[in-house]
């Protein structure tokens, strides 16, 4: 009977420790790193009819590509937050190279410490749950009017403005569009 606390005393040990190790795990992962396909990344922004010099966050930016492509092809002022610091480094590397510094860029931090006050449009591609978690602060920092593009999943609650099926990279994705409703 004394072998098994010990057992499992060692098997939370080893897994802590591999977690520990694995260089980008974070204890508020809300995602693994998966990349929108570019069609996809082009109707979420096409969905979000984004004006010159609105404020768009990708929270967790990836490689950046929803960012650059607001700036590039929006002229949105484009800010993508992301927990791995490797990703974080690409999307800045790739935007000073497309010289999109002016209106593009990817801070290295958490979203749940991000201020959102500012923001007109937001993309999400977490998970179900990780919409759930946000969904308070979201609710508590957008402006009325704010829009909220999430890819996949849902945010459980809320109406959707419009939803949509899009054929990419063999599968069917859904993109959910949300607009804040004004302040009672
Ligand atoms: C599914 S990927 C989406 C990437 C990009 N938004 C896209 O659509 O191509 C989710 C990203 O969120 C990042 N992430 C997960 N939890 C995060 C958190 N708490 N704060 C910032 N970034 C996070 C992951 O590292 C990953 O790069």
């Amino acid at each position: 009977m004394k072998t098994m606390p010990n057992f499992l005393g060692v098997l939370f040990v080893s897994t802590g420790l591999m977690l520990a190790q694995k260089p980008d795990f974070h204890p508020n992962q809300l995602a693994p790193y998966v990349p929108s396909p570019h069609q996809i990344v082009e109707r979420m922004l096409e969905l979000a009819k984004i004006k010159p010099g609105e404020k768009l966050y990708d929270l967790g930016s990836g490689d950046g590509r929803v960012v650059i492509a607001a700036a590039q092809k929006y002229e949105a002022k484009a800010v993508g937050i992301e927990l791995s610091n490797r990703l974080v480094k690409s999307s800045q590397e790739e935007i000073k190279r497309l010289g999109l510094s002016a209106n593009a860029s990817v801070v290295h931090g958490d979203v749940f410490d991000a201020d959102l006050s500012d923001a007109d449009v937001v993309i999400l591609y977490l998970m179900r749950d990780s919409n759930n978690t946000l969904k308070p602060k979201l609710e508590k920092m957008l402006k009325p009017g704010a829009r909220v593009i999430s890819h996949d999943y849902e945010i459980e609650g809320w109406k959707a403005q419009a939803e949509e099926k899009v054929d990419a990279f063999k599968r069917n994705h859904k993109i959910y569009v949300y607009r804040m409703p004004p302040q009672k």
